[in-house]
């Protein structure tokens, strides 16, 4: 590999894994010389709809000849028509703040809540990813950052639901913490890269009653079940749970331009009648983002997609137990198609590429999110690659 001039996220740079890409098509990479990799996770989950989907590109491209840039402020037609389309996806009154990414839309999240609670703390797990942009508020010195100060010291982690399957522990915490400290309990509705945990209907049934006991603020993190990954629009839709904040990033777009948004309730929304909404950035609902959301929204509510997703998740679920009978395998964890596969000693992302399929690696799971577009044939045939990875049959 020769030598590159920026950098290679989350990793030392020396020998860092990198691929050398010429385009895509569907649910693959195609390398430099013509080999066809197949995207088993959807790039980072986001590339639900695949990599070259004609609508998506057709309506970006339509609104870069309309609108192409907008400023923050501006109102039109597209940013009313959309906003209220995802508030119809949600099934929740309330109102859209816009981003450009999942990080920003979680940062964003948490500044709401702290700022509408009047409260510091918030509560998260330890096995979570929200984003990897905490503490650029911290640095800024103007009147922005007067409500927002470092995070690191105001957070607390949560015991895993695995180890307290009623949230005995949970409970504790707050009274620890003190409810009138906490202004958010921060979570993944399906904890996703880190695993695919789905916590027991217990735990989200005490979830519901903290916000109600205690007035604690729900900020559900949907950057990677949201729209439709879990097979409902939103990950939270399938559970007992009514959050009060919602992230979104990923699949918002099909990954097709950076984008992201929060949803808040209208408790919240009223507040900032009066209350400044120190929140903001330069390409605030992008005209481009809003334009690709709009398609998106629609493909996962048309019966092509539920017809596809249904075979999808079937495939999946065939393989969720061939895997789990593996010797190497630990345990299988599926919902939608979302699955990771707990392997005994982890398997280096290298070794399926090799095997043309690129898919997350991370820590002792293998984290297989395909397309919305991949052929069931296409998702068996990877599968039955991975398998023999798994097995060491690839061994040279
Ligand atoms: C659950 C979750 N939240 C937030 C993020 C951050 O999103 P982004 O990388 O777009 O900032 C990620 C990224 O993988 C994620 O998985």
């Amino acid at each position: 590999m020769k030598e590159i001039p920026f950098y290679v996220t989350w990793t030392n740079q020396t020998g860092a894994l990198t691929l050398d890409i010429a385009s895509a098509k569907g649910p693959h990479y195609i390398t430099r010389n013509g080999k066809k990799i197949l995207d088993l996770s959807s790039t980072s989950y986001q590339a639900a709809f695949g990599h070259s989907d004609k609508e998506i590109i057709k309506a970006i491209t339509d609104q870069l000849k309309v609108l192409p840039i907008a400023s923050p402020k501006l109102v039109f037609d597209l940013k009313q028509k959309v906003t209220q389309k995802l508030l119809q996806l949600l099934k929740l009154k309330g109102k859209i703040f816009y981003t450009v990414s999942g990080a920003e839309s979680v940062e964003n999240a948490i500044k709401i809540s702290r700022q509408f609670s009047g409260k510091k703390y918030i509560l998260a797990r330890k096995n979570s990813y929200h984003g990897a942009s905490l503490g650029a508020l911290s640095l800024t010195g103007d009147w922005r950052a007067k409500d927002h100060l470092t995070l690191s010291k105001w957070t607390k982690r949560i015991p895993e639901p695995k180890n307290d399957p009623h949230a005995v522990e949970f409970e504790k915490l707050i009274k620890k913490v003190g409810a009138h400290n906490i202004a958010a309990i921060c979570l993944e509705t399906v904890t996703g890269g880190n695993g695919v945990i789905v916590a027991p209907k217990t735990w989200w049934k005490a979830v519901a009653r903290f916000k109600k006991e205690y007035g604690i603020l729900i900020i559900l993190d949907e950057v990677v079940c949201g729209f439709g990954r879990l097979g409902t629009a939103f990950g939270f839709q399938q559970f007992p749970i009514k959050p009060d904040i919602v992230c979104m990033a990923k699949i918002i777009t099909g990954g097709y331009i950076p984008f992201g948004a929060v949803w808040t309730n209208s408790k919240i929304a009223k507040f900032y009648d009066k209350q400044i909404l120190s929140c903001g950035l330069t390409s605030y609902a992008h005209p481009l983002g809003l334009a690709a959301m709009n398609i998106v929204i629609d493909k996962i509510q048309s019966p092509e997609h539920n017809r596809r997703f249904s075979l999808l998740h079937d495939e999946l679920e065939t393989w969720s137990s061939i895997f789990s009978n593996l010797d190497q395998v630990k345990e299988v964890r599926h919902i939608g198609l979302l699955m990771a596969i707990e392997l005994k000693t982890p398997i280096p992302t290298k070794s399926f590429l090799d095997k043309s399929i690129l898919l997350a690696s991370v820590g002792n799971n293998l984290i297989i999110a395909p397309n919305y577009v991949t052929k069931s044939s296409q998702l068996k045939k990877a599968l039955t690659a991975v398998k023999e990875v798994i097995e060491g049959k690839n061994d040279k």
